[in-house]
């Protein structure tokens, strides 16, 4: 049976079964980053239900500043789109922070319990990093991408968007980048933002 939170919870408005007005359950990794935090207060304002997975490497706590306070405000009433209606509904979006590594593939899996939509930010994204720490930028791009994949199938997530990378075109001329241009990767970065 489905249950609903107390007025006063502050809880995950993913803890289980209660419905919302909030438009999609989404989990960006990489949240704590320059365009995964953006794209959190972006989603959350829009009463999207927002789960952030990051292991601040190199995002910043402070970036999340404001966002676990957007937690869903519990109202009486009736959400129609509910078996049942009368268990009341969420107003507002929410966010929740998932401290994990996507190297971690049962983290990874964890994180995308209950999600509909993977925005997949998360990475080491840098050219001379990856020139100058291979392995690790090899393990957080590529194997990272994949445990995504592999969790967001086994969970039944619906779609999984990425963030490529127009250093695939590598040096050529022409800004700019469009998709029908030849890939020319010259560095491991741009290699693995490839493969993902
Ligand atoms: N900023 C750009 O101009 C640009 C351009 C092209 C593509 N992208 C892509 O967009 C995405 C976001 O870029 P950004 O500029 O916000 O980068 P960013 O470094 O600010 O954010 C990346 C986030 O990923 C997290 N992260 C790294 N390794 C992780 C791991 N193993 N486990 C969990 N979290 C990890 C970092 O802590 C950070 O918060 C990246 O995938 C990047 O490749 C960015």
């Amino acid at each position: 049976m489905m249950s609903g939170p107390d007025s006063n919870s502050k809880q995950s408005c993913f803890a289980g079964g209660w419905y919302s007005w909030g438009l999609a359950r989404v989990l960006i990794t990489g949240v704590a980053g320059f365009i995964g935090s953006h794209l959190a207060r972006a989603l959350v304002e829009r009463r999207d239900e927002v789960r952030g997975f990051d292991n601040f490497s190199t995002g910043k706590r402070e970036n999340l500043a404001g966002l676990a306070d957007c937690c869903p405000e519990v109202v009486a009433g009736r959400d129609p789109r509910s078996e049942n209606p009368d268990l009341g509904h969420l107003v507002g979006g929410g966010f929740e922070l998932m401290e994990g590594d996507l190297r971690d593939a049962e983290a990874v899996r964890a994180a995308c319990e209950g999600v509909e939509f993977v925005l997949h930010l998360g990475a080491l994204p840098s050219v001379p990093r990856s020139v100058r720490e291979p392995r690790a930028s090899h393990e957080a791009n590529i194997d990272g991408t994949f445990n995504v994949l592999e969790a967001a199938r086994t969970e039944g997530v619906r779609r999984v968007v990425y963030a490529g990378s127009s250093s695939a075109y590598g040096n050529q001329p022409g800004f700019p980048r469009r998709e029908t241009m030849t890939q020319q990767p010259i560095a491991p970065y741009p290699v693995q933002k490839l493969a993902g």
